[in-house]
């Protein structure tokens, strides 16, 4: 990794620390990741330089690849991380260097009509860094969830950053910056699962297995996990699954409402991204039940449910970005609990790789043999 300064005669100015560091990128629709060279700028006001030290592969880095989320190539992918702040900018006072952070892709604003209303964990006006990483050529790269954190160094805006417990190992700890968060948060917050709740989880890959995993914290007394690989199956029994629905070999809806003395379950977690499993979910419910969407939809999907099923059963539907999470009060929370045993993280952590292995991570995500690879990048 080098460090240089900008010629001045070339920017006009005063002259801004760049640091040439290794990152993964998707440089255009479809076509395999590359690791190449970016150039992370030091932090100007509001921002923070991240030492990235580990960060997992989540489906969502996989639909930035394939443009499921936008046509703003080249992407900066990774954005489960966990690192050591190197710098701040100059009116940073939340972190300093060398507090070790985990990365959230929520900052919240404080101002807008969310936070004033004293409900920072739906802010409708989350930011991140300013200023741009970019390729050597200054193409400017957009980072995942304005993080990019499959690189040496990322730069992201203060907020982005979460002190947490330094005893967390930061394959462990980064989890917490998206998927496990996001279904930990779906049955913890958006689903409001309570004591003696019934849940189904469909999906039980990292977000779904989470989702299990926050159920089973909440006190859910029955957890039916599904999916279509029993491999899956198994794992999400480890995170406290009761029950397992193999969907490729039986009707889901039916096996849940046979598990549920006929009702169906209290709250529904959608935790794959598809239509027919969002009707799955929805139908699955209990009278006045709770579907929680987490999965990600691709902008052509669509969904026809007749008014009357939606009326007659009642009940919420309701759409879960990053669990309903507040980075600031729950990581330290989470990471608390995995500290002292109550959240296993560690599980999550199918493998490590390094940062050429991104691709390959896809693959195995694809052919559903991980629950979450981990890059690590710097110990
Ligand atoms: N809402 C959020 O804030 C948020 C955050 C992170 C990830 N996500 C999304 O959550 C989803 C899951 O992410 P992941 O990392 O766990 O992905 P994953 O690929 O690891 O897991 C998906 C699981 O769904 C299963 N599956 C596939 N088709 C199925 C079907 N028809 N019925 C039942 N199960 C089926 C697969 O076998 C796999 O176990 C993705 O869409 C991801 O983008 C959402
Ligand atoms: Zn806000
Ligand atoms: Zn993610």
């Amino acid at each position: 990794m080098e460090q240089y300064e900008v010629s001045q005669a070339l920017l006009g100015g005063e002259a801004p620390m760049v640091h040439e560091v290794r990152g993964v990128i998707a440089r255009s629709k479809g076509a395999p990741v590359e690791l190449t060279t970016v150039v992370v700028p030091d932090p100007g006001p509001g921002e923070a330089l991240v030492r990235v030290q580990a960060c997992g592969v989540c489906h969502t880095d996989l639909h930035y690849r394939e443009g499921g989320i936008n046509d703003e190539f080249p992407f900066l992918l990774g954005h489960e991380a966990a690192g050591v702040v190197e710098t701040v900018g100059p009116d940073v006072t939340s972190v300093a260097p060398g507090d070790y952070v985990v990365l959230n892709w929520r900052a919240v604003c404080g101002q807008c009509r969310s936070c004033r209303r004293g409900r920072p964990q739906y802010c409708f006006s989350t930011h991140n860094a300013v200023q741009k990483m970019t390729l050597v050529d200054g193409t400017v790269l957009a980072p995942a969830l304005g993080i990019g954190a499959f690189a040496e160094m990322t730069l992201v805006a203060a907020g982005q950053c979460t002190r947490v417990d330094p005893r967390a190992r930061p394959e462990a700890a980064g989890l917490l910056g998206c998927g496990v968060m996001a279904g930990l948060g779906a049955s913890l917050f958006t689903g409001e699962v309570g004591l003696g709740d019934s849940v189904a989880v469909f999906g039980c890959g990292g977000v779904g297995c989470a989702a299990i995993a926050g159920a089973k914290l909440a006190g859910a007394s029955s957890v039916i996990a599904v999916d279509i690989d029993p491999r899956k199956l198994e794992l999400a029994r480890q995170f406290g699954a009761t029950h397992t629905v193999n969907s490729a070999e039986q009707d889901a809806v039916e096996a849940i409402r046979a598990l549920t003395g006929g009702n169906g379950a209290d709250v529904c977690v959608e935790a794959v991204g598809k239509p027919s499993v969002m009707e799955q979910a929805f139908y699955a419910r209990d009278l006045a039940g709770t579907l929680v969407q987490v999965g990600v939809p691709s902008p052509e999907m669509r969904i026809d449910l007749p008014m009357i099923e939606f009326f007659g059963r009642g009940g919420r539907l309701k759409p879960s970005w990053y669990g309903d999470c507040l980075p600031s009060r729950d990581f330290p929370m989470l990471i608390d609990l995995y500290l002292n045993g109550r959240l296993d993280l560690d599980r999550f952590v199918s493998e490590t790789i390094g940062l050429d292995e991104v691709e390959e991570a896809f693959h195995r995500m694809e052919r559903g043999e991980v629950l979450r690879s981990v890059v690590v990048v710097s110990s």
